[in-house]
């Protein structure tokens, strides 16, 4: 049977979420928790009781609609993304998933269709981990992978506590996590790279997804004056911490698949004239390869003791984030494959660069993810682009692959 994809809903949601936690000058900032991701949780909210969805809320503040399936002896079906951004976002990361579900569903209603089993479209909490870590976190409590009081005590990076601030905006649900096991889960995101643009491509059929470490270094030595104090005599936090950036871009170029961001750095007391006392940064590294990222994690650790010894500074490690690679499910992703090439689409199997909560929900049910081409690659950028057709073939493909596994 042939479903029609109100797609112009799609897209106009998609422009009117992305309008909400607008940034001056361009982007959108809905950090977890935040007042602007509680009015991009009502605007979803509201989305969802138009189309008569089951709304339940879970301890973590995941967001769940279910269109009822006429067999209540299955396991659902679950379809979901995230609607937190990063700083400065562009618009389609995550809500593009979350909203496609929605289309998927309002494609069943406009058609009368029900089917057996229960769709579940899903936002869950806090995936971009900026303000609170770790990332991912509301998919990883909800695969039972950390405890919900550990995160609820989380301190974010503006010293707020994450419990007070989920109660705050009004959205800890008393959904207990993991309630609901999926049959399977999908997940439709943007390629947020730049492969399916170059190959001129339409699908990505992703088969697994790259593991993820996260550390925060402190580099401390002593502030001093930087006129009178010879380099030789320096305790400099601050070359340190360019010693340490340096080198690990040396290092993931000689892997040649790990990758080495230092995204965040603060100097203290982070004056002209002063050498840096402190230097805080962040370390996200990213491998396909599980034993190579730890051999990097493993060289960072030697690198740090090496430049603490060579400056006469004390440099600590917290780690943050540690997330194994993943393999999606084989039989889902052959799944996606057929139904994309039975559309007519061009395809080509793929490796996810970022974090996706789909990560997680493979810890508790057979899941995959779909990804349509980003412009130039470009993403957590207010430029992030994906064009209206490929938007749509993306959410033909969901569409199908649901109707596949649901009816
Ligand atoms: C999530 O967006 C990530 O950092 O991969
Ligand atoms: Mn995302
Ligand atoms: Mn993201």
């Amino acid at each position: 049977m042939t479903i029609a994809l109100d797609t112009a809903t799609l897209l106009a949601q998609l422009t009117q979420l992305g309008i909400i936690g607008h940034d001056v000058g361009g982007g959108r900032t809905r950090l977890a928790f935040s007042d602007a991701d509680k009015q991009g949780r009502d605007q979803l909210f509201a989305w969802m009781q138009e189309l008569s969805l089951d709304i339940k809320i879970d301890y973590i503040g995941n967001i769940f609609g279910t269109l009822a399936g006429s067999d209540p002896a299955l396991a659902p079906l679950m379809i979901g993304s995230h609607i937190d951004t990063v700083i400065n976002a562009g618009m389609y990361d995550g809500c593009y998933g979350v909203l496609a579900g929605l289309a998927v569903l309002r494609a069943l209603r406009q058609a009368g269709i029900v089917p057996r089993r229960s769709i579940v479209v899903a936002a869950f909490s806090n995936e971009e981990g900026v303000r609170y870590q770790p990332d991912m976190m509301g998919s990883l409590v909800y695969a039972g992978g950390i405890d919900v009081a550990q995160v609820l005590d989380v301190i974010g990076t503006d010293g707020t506590r994450l419990g007070a601030e989920l109660r705050r905006i009004g959205y800890a649900g008393d959904l207990p996590p993991g309630a609901m096991v999926p049959h399977a889960y999908l997940e439709l995101h943007i390629e947020q790279g730049p492969l399916l643009e170059a190959h001129a491509t339409q699908i990505g059929v992703v088969a697994d997804l790259q593991g993820i470490s996260w550390q925060q270094i402190t580099i401390t030595g002593v502030a001093n004056h930087a006129g009178t104090t010879p380099l030789a005599m320096r305790h400099d936090a601050g070359w340190a911490a360019a010693e340490l950036i340096t080198q690990v871009r040396r290092m993931a170029l000689a892997s040649g698949s790990t990758l080495a961001t230092v995204g965040s750095i603060q100097f203290s007391p982070n004056a002209i004239n002063v050498i840096p006392q402190t230097a805080i940064l962040t370390l996200d590294m990213r491998d396909p390869d599980d034993q190579k990222l730890s051999a990097a994690e493993a060289h960072v650790a030697a690198l740090l003791q090496t430049i603490a010894a060579q400056e006469g500074v004390t440099i600590r490690s917290q780690q943050l984030v540690r997330f194994p690679a993943v393999h999606f499910d084989d039989a889902l992703v052959a799944e996606i494959a057929q139904t994309t090439a039975a559309l007519g689409f061009s395809q080509r199997q793929m490796t996810s660069g970022a974090g996706h909560d789909a990560q997680m929900l493979a810890r508790i049910a057979p899941a995959a993810m779909i990804f349509v081409p980003s412009q130039a690659g470009i993403s957590h950028n207010p430029a992030e682009y994906t064009s209206d057709a490929d938007l749509i073939a993306g959410a033909t493909v969901l569409l199908a692959v649901v109707q596949r596994l649901s009816m």
